[in-house]
């Protein structure tokens, strides 16, 4: 039987989360340094985010920095930061046509007042288009989880429901994610969107995250139509 849903009787997918792997494994097997394939991996992001945009994805999020990614060498985190530093200027260079409302997840406090402030600013200056691009940047969910928890305490709230919860998170501002995709072949969640992963489609490929383009997307989403999602109900 041909399983593939017409078009026409899908509903778009929402929300389509990207944990983005295979950076290192992709240079070693070109016998470059580790930066060489983060730099093509911004690249990939830059297609996939492209063909989001196409196809009306309201929210894409990715994973560009965990808080556990502060424990890699020096070279390699000054390398991921200084090509998040060039994104934000090349989004701020083309403001006026960047089609996405830009929110950073994570705490900002470990940035630099000049980074906190252009981040800051191009999270305002997007706040009004239509489709959301979440970076999670020094982000990790059980972080997100225990902030909430502060921001709670702080506004003296004694009970909290699932909402109120919700909306003290970093992702305050989004669904949660329908489909979370993961290139470079692990099977786990490395502490991405724990709460907001809760009813979340799983996709695993071994594609390396810089060979991950618009067909391999295609071939995740098509995947996801096939799938049965109960939430809990039969
Ligand atoms: C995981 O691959 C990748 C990262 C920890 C960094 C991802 C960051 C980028 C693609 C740059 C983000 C920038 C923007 C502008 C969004 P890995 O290094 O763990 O690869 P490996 O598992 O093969 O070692």
């Amino acid at each position: 039987m041909n399983q593939t849903v017409n078009a026409e009787e899908r509903a778009p997918i929402g929300h389509i989360a990207f944990i983005m792997d295979g950076n290192g494994r992709w240079a070693k097997q070109r016998g470059m340094p580790r930066e060489y394939g983060h730099r093509f991996g911004v690249k990939a992001f830059q297609r996939i985010l492209e063909h989001c945009r196409d196809l009306g994805v309201q929210t894409v999020t990715v994973y560009a920095f965990s808080t556990e990614n502060w424990k890699r060498p020096k070279k390699e985190v000054d390398a991921i930061m200084k090509l998040m530093d060039q994104y934000l200027t090349e989004c701020e260079k083309k403001i006026e046509r960047y089609n996405f409302r830009i929110c950073f997840l994570g705490s900002k406090a470990a940035f630099d007042d000049k980074r906190r402030t252009r981040m800051e600013k191009l999270e305002k200056q997007t706040a009004g288009r239509l489709q959301t691009l979440n970076i999670a940047l020094n982000y990790g969910g059980r972080d997100e989880i225990v902030h909430a928890c502060n921001r709670l305490i702080a506004q003296g709230v004694r009970e909290v429901t699932e909402e109120s919860f919700a909306s003290a998170l970093y992702t305050a501002k989004s669904e949660d994610p329908d489909l979370i995709i993961r290139t470079g072949g692990d099977l786990r969640i490395s502490n991405f969107l724990l709460w907001q992963a809760a009813y979340a489609e799983l996709y695993f490929t071994d594609v390396l995250w810089p060979d991950f383009g618009p067909a391999e997307l295609d071939a995740a989403i098509e995947d996801f139509y096939k799938r049965k999602r109960r939430y809990g109900g039969v």
